[in-house]
């Protein structure tokens, strides 16, 4: 075979590929046993409650809560770079907060945490209720334990934050530093993506078939300004093992196929060295 007629097959490859049309592209994502339920929140004025009409399908706990952001670009360039790691971790004295730009201080004085990202907390709640008691959403370990170790401070408290006329988002308590404010910490693990889940919570009870759930939410964050999409998702896999595989893929199938492409030309050049 011919380097070119080798290089045009990667490419036609390529280009199935980004249009996602590959056939060999196709895993199941959602194997049989995952249930989930997917419900679109923000059409119309949603101060009333919602309900889940049936649950489909027996879901064993723990059953994951996600809010889902569709249109939402965590990963502007402007916003993305809006944070400090420096002060997340240690503070506001040991380190400079202009990389925050533009939500660094409010009256002369430093926001912690400063930053865009932080400062467009989400700030939609739920509750959700079953047979008419409430169903407990476990709200502790949702953010990465990694993330909470070494990347959020242990000493660092909010202070000054969501304390100016525009309120961005979701504001924090002051008396909880920020290791252990995890939908924060869920929040500034920013998505690749517009389109995107993060994790509000567990329910730690099983779902029966046809249960009815009514969901009690606070409409608060804004995603009418942009056009953003806002969606409730209740399902039975955790986030890493969940829909959004797209970006997991393409890595796994770019990383391989760079690794035959290695293997098909060092054996050509095996095979017929150049002089
Ligand atoms: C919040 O703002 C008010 C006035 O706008 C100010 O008096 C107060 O000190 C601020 N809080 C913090 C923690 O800086
Ligand atoms: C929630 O965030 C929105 C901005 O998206 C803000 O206008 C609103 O005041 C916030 N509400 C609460 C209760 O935090």
């Amino acid at each position: 075979m011919h380097y070119a007629s080798i290089v045009m097959l990667i490419v036609e490859a390529f280009s199935l590929f980004t249009q996602q049309s590959l056939p060999a592209c196709k895993p199941v994502l959602t194997p049989e046993w995952v249930v989930e339920i997917v419900e679109r929140y923000d059409i119309g004025c949603v101060p009333e409650p919602f309900r889940i009409d049936k649950v489909p399908k027996y879901m064993k706990a723990p059953i994951y809560i996600y809010y889902q952001l569709e249109n939402y670009y965590q990963n502007h360039r402007r916003y993305v770079k809006s944070r400090s790691d420096k002060q997340l971790l240690h503070g506001q004295n040991e380190h400079g907060i202009s990389s925050c730009q533009p939500v660094e201080v409010n009256n002369d004085r430093p926001i912690i945490p400063c930053g865009l990202i932080a400062w467009s907390l989400f700030n939609d709640t739920f509750t959700f209720i079953r047979n008419r008691a409430e169903l407990k959403v476990n709200r502790k370990n949702i953010a990465w334990k990694s993330d909470r170790e070494h990347k959020f401070g242990k000493n660092v408290y909010p202070f000054n934050f969501q304390n100016g006329t525009l309120i961005g988002g979701g504001k924090l308590n002051p008396t909880i530093p920020l290791s252990d404010q995890e939908d924060l910490i869920v929040w500034m693990r920013t998505s690749a993506l517009p389109s995107f889940r993060k994790l509000y919570g567990r329910i730690e009870k099983d779902l029966d078939v046809d249960d009815v759930v009514v969901v009690h939410l606070m409409n608060n964050y804004n995603t009418y300004s942009f056009g953003g999409k806002k969606k409730l998702v209740l399902s039975t896999t955790s986030w890493l093992g969940g829909k959004n595989d797209f970006l997991g893929l393409a890595y796994v199938f770019i990383g391989s196929s760079s690794v035959t492409i290695a293997v098909v030309f060092t054996l050509l050049h095996l095979l017929s060295p150049r002089h």
